[in-house]
Formats: C-alpha cells, sequence, structure tokens
C-alpha cells in the first residue's frame, strides 16, 4: 500500500487530474448547444458606429464586469485571490524538491526557485487560505452560504502546501510527512475535475462561452 501510494499512484492521480478535465471539457460542450442570433438589418444609418470586434468585446465585457462583481463591491479580496492562484500554481512547478522527482523519474525538469524563496511562496499560500478560512468563520454574509463542503475544499488546497512545509522543515517523522504530502497531492488531483474546484476549466467556459451577467462577452453557447 506504502509503496503503491508513493510510486504508482501519483501517475494514476495526475491520469485522473488530466483525464478528468478533458471530461468535463467534452460534458459541458455536449450539454450546451451554440447560441443562435436572430438578426434584423435595419436601414443602413451613416451615424451609426461601426461594428465592434470580437477583442473590442471583450475588452468591453471585462471592463463592464468590473463594476458587477467583486472587483467593485470587495478590491482587496481580488488581490488576494490573485496573488493566492499564481502562487498556487508557480510553487509545486518550480519546486526543487519536485523537480529532482521529475529529473530522476524521467531525465526532465524545470527550472527551480531557490528552497528558501518557495518556502516563503508556500506560507504566502498558506496565509491567502488562512484568509479564506477566516472570511468563512467570521463574515455573516459569507458564513450564511457556507457548508461543510467548502471547508472540504479550502483542506484540500492547503494539505500539499502544509505537509509540503513540514516536509521542508523535518517537523515530525519526516517518511510519515512525506508519505502524507504525496496523499494530499493525489486528492487534490483527483478532486480538481469533479468538484468546485473544477473551477480552474469552468472558471473561462463561463466567463467566455455562457453569455450572463459575470462573462466577459455575450456568449457564443446555451443550455
Ligand atoms: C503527488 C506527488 C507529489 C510528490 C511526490 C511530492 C514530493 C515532494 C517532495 C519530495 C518535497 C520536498 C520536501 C523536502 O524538502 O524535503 C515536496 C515539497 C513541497 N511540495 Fe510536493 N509533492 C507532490 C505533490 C504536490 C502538490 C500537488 C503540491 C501543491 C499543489 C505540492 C506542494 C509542495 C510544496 C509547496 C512543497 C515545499 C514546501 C516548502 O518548501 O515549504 N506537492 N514535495
Ligand atoms: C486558472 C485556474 C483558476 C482560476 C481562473 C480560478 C479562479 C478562482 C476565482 C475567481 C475564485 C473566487 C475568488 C473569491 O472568492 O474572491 C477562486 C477561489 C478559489 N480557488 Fe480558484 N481558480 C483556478 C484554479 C484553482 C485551483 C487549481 C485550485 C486548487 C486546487 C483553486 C482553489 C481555489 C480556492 C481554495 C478558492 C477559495 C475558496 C474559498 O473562498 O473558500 N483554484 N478561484
Amino acid at each position: 500500500m506504502y509503496e503503491f501510494i508513493r510510486g504508482p499512484m501519483i501517475w494514476i492521480s495526475f491520469l485522473i487530474f488530466i483525464m478528468g478535465l478533458i471530461y468535463q471539457a467534452f460534458k459541458f460542450f455536449s450539454v450546451t448547444r451554440k447560441k443562435e442570433w436572430i438578426v434584423i438589418r435595419l436601414p443602413f444609418n451613416p451615424d451609426q458606429p461601426p461594428p465592434k470586434k470580437w477583442f473590442q468585446r471583450i475588452a468591453d465585457g471585462f471592463f463592464s464586469l468590473r463594476k458587477r462583481t467583486v472587483w467593485r463591491t470587495h478590491p482587496t479580496m481580488i488581490v488576494i485571490t490573485s496573488i493566492f492562484h499564481v502562487c498556487l500554481f508557480i510553487t509545486p512547478l518550480f519546486l526543487l524538491g519536485h523537480n529532482i522527482l521529475l529529473d530522476e523519474a524521467w531525465g526532465i525538469s524545470l527550472w527551480s526557485f531557490s528552497e528558501a524563496f518557495s518556502d516563503g511562496l508556500t506560507w504566502v499560500v498558506l496565509l491567502c487560505g488562512a484568509i479564506f478560512l477566516f472570511r468563512r468563520i467570521f463574515v455573516r454574509k459569507v458564513r450564511v452560504i457556507t457548508t461543510v463542503y467548502d471547508y472540504v475544499i479550502l483542506l484540500i488546497t492547503a494539505a500539499p502546501f502544509l505537509t509540503g512545509m513540514f516536509a521542508y522543515r523535518q517537523w515530525f517523522d519526516y517518511q510519515t510527512v512525506i508519505f502524507l504530502h504525496i496523499l494530499a497531492g493525489e486528492v487534490m488531483f483527483i478532486t480538481v475535475p469533479f468538484t468546485k474546484l473544477g473551477h480552474m476549466l469552468f472558471f473561462f467556459f463561463y466567463r467566455f462561452f455562457i453569455g450572463s451577467e459575470y462573462s466577459f462577452s455575450r456568449g457564443t453557447r446555451t443550455w
């Protein structure tokens, strides 16, 4: 069991992550269909501005969206969530420990940050995670829409960082901590496509393909 979790299960979980995202993308396109527009051509009016190009429409959508979402109501959350997500992706990708393992397994590796810098980024992720947690506990309007599921999602996201940080510092028994770290990483990979962590994909699908008050454009697909 121990060897399985530390070996083949890493690749199995990664495969589930990739295949799960591809499956969700297919499902999204199969349950939606192309929007049909009824175009009514009005008599030519020389004062009418020329129709906008697609990138102008997206830019317009983006700027008007700022007025309708947390961009306006809670700009600090936008800063925190942006920092959180950037660190969430770059820390494990450019982590020396991970790249050494990749090099040993496949002879490939990415460029790596210094260990101290990665450790700093790990703390940033954990700090932002703590802010999300306290917001859910103490801000009343967030608490009323929070269920146990939201806490579990936060835990799944923070666990690889928490256990990775413990391993780096050699806190507790290293073998146990690194085992828990690998397990936490695998749980994260497996759950992303099938839980609300799938927003990694659906954020872009909803904002670009489905027209709604939160989308960047008027959308090209409908349910
Ligand atoms: C599933 C396969 C994974 C393996 C085999 C693995 C392995 C490792 C190893 C060997 C270390 C170095 C520990 C040390 O310095 O002694 C480490 C650290 C770390 N891992 Fe992973 N890891 C995995 C998944 C993940 C995932 C999915 C994430 C986050 C999304 C993650 C985040 C981190 C972080 C942030 C650290 C360093 C923490 C610090 O320096 O403070 N790992 N990992
Ligand atoms: C490019 C991909 C992603 C995008 C565009 C994205 C976007 C977002 C957005 C817009 C929010 C809401 C922010 C807010 O409440 O202020 C959010 C929250 C969150 N995202 Fe992502 N996300 C992505 C990938 C991920 C991944 C891969 C994970 C973890 C594996 C993740 C974990 C979270 C968590 C834990 C929250 C906060 C939940 C809470 O409020 O309790 N995200 N994300």
